[in-house]
């Protein structure tokens, strides 16, 4: 094959941490404030990933952010072989500390070899203690920029949308100083599935993030063990689109069956090949399946 020209490409980035310590909220206020004017109310349409756009440094620079429980996300892809995301942004209530799931989402990161930017969050509650969640991370390596370590802290309140901005100023300064986000758009895509449901109108829904290459509408693809052909692509508001480059989430129509979350899709020149991927995909599927059964079996054995 003939040698790849990269382009940049958005980093896309995974919010972790422990439960109810506000991801979910953190990602809405991004979104939010990231909305254009035009969306009516501001309402986006759910879909499992978004893309927002920021000035840097006087460029205008893409994000993609994961918008499905971190954990999920990183366990479900990671057992799938699959790596989604270049930084994980962790997020900790402030007021709560550093919690079990805090440590079981920094021990992803650091097993994914994935930068983390902190989130100190809920900084407007009262018994806000931004300085202890430093401490307590500190221990476990991840020490901030301001006790000499190299990971960025920001205070954040994801309820009164403070300090989001630098929050999203220190995702790209750490992107920036630790990968290298370049891609090839000139060839067929590959990426993985996000999330997808069954849609009783709509048959396959999958929210797909193209990794490499450009999907466009048209072409055969298959997702895990799901084929098709791309029917219709939607982005985060809903608006059709006809392509989609590295890094970008897309809602994808068309596709046979349901793939799961971390499943990885690739385009094909023709609707034949999709169809004889899947089918090997879903042999060798069933295969580790009878040899784990078997393996199951032969233990018992010696019960
Ligand atoms: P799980 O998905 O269940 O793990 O929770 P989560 O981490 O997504 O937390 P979520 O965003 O659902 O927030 C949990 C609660 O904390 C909600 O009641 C939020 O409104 C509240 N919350 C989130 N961010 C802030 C904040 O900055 N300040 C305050 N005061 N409350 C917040
Ligand atoms: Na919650
Ligand atoms: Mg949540």
């Amino acid at each position: 094959e003939s040698s790849e020209e990269l382009f940049a490409r958005a980093a896309v980035v995974t919010v972790m941490g422990h439960v109810d310590h506000g991801k979910t909220r953190l990602l809405d206020s991004i979104r939010s404030a990231k909305v254009t004017e035009g969306e009516a109310g501001g309402i986006t349409q759910h879909i499992g990933a978004y893309q927002v756009h920021v000035e840097h440094e006087g460029v205008e620079r893409g994000l993609t952010f994961i918008d499905t429980p971190g954990h999920e996300a990183f366990t479900a892809m990671r057992a799938r072989g699959a790596k989604v995301t270049d930084i994980a942004v962790l997020v900790v209530a402030a007021d709560d500390g550093v919690m079990p799931q805090t440590i079981e989402a920094l021990n992803h990161a650091k097993a994914a070899n994935v930068p983390v930017v902190v989130a100190v969050n809920k900084m407007d509650k009262e018994g806000a203690s931004p300085d202890k969640v430093r401490g307590q991370l500190a221990e476990y390596g991840l020490v901030p920029e301001e006790y000499g370590g190299d990971t960025m802290f920001v205070n954040v309140s994801a309820l009164k949308h403070l300090h989001i901005d630098e929050l999203l100023e220190a995702v790209l300064l750490t992107a920036d100083a630790a990968l290298e986000l370049t891609a090839n758009p000139n060839k067929a895509a590959r990426g993985v599935a996000i999330e997808a449901n069954l849609d009783k109108g709509r048959g396959a829904v999958a929210t797909v993030l193209v990794q490499s290459g450009t999907l466009r509408v048209g072409d055969n693809m298959v997702a895990g063990t799901a084929h098709g052909r791309v029917r219709a692509m939607f982005d985060e508001h809903g608006e059709t689109v006809k392509e989609a480059v590295p890094s970008r989430p897309v809602q994808v129509l068309g596709l046979s069956s349901v793939p799961r979350a971390g499943d990885t899709f690739l385009s094909t020149s023709d609707d034949r090949t999709a169809r004889q991927i899947a089918e090997k995909r879903e042999a060798v599927e069933r295969n580790a399946q009878l040899a784990k059964r078997r393996k199951r079996i032969s233990l018992e054995d010696f019960d």
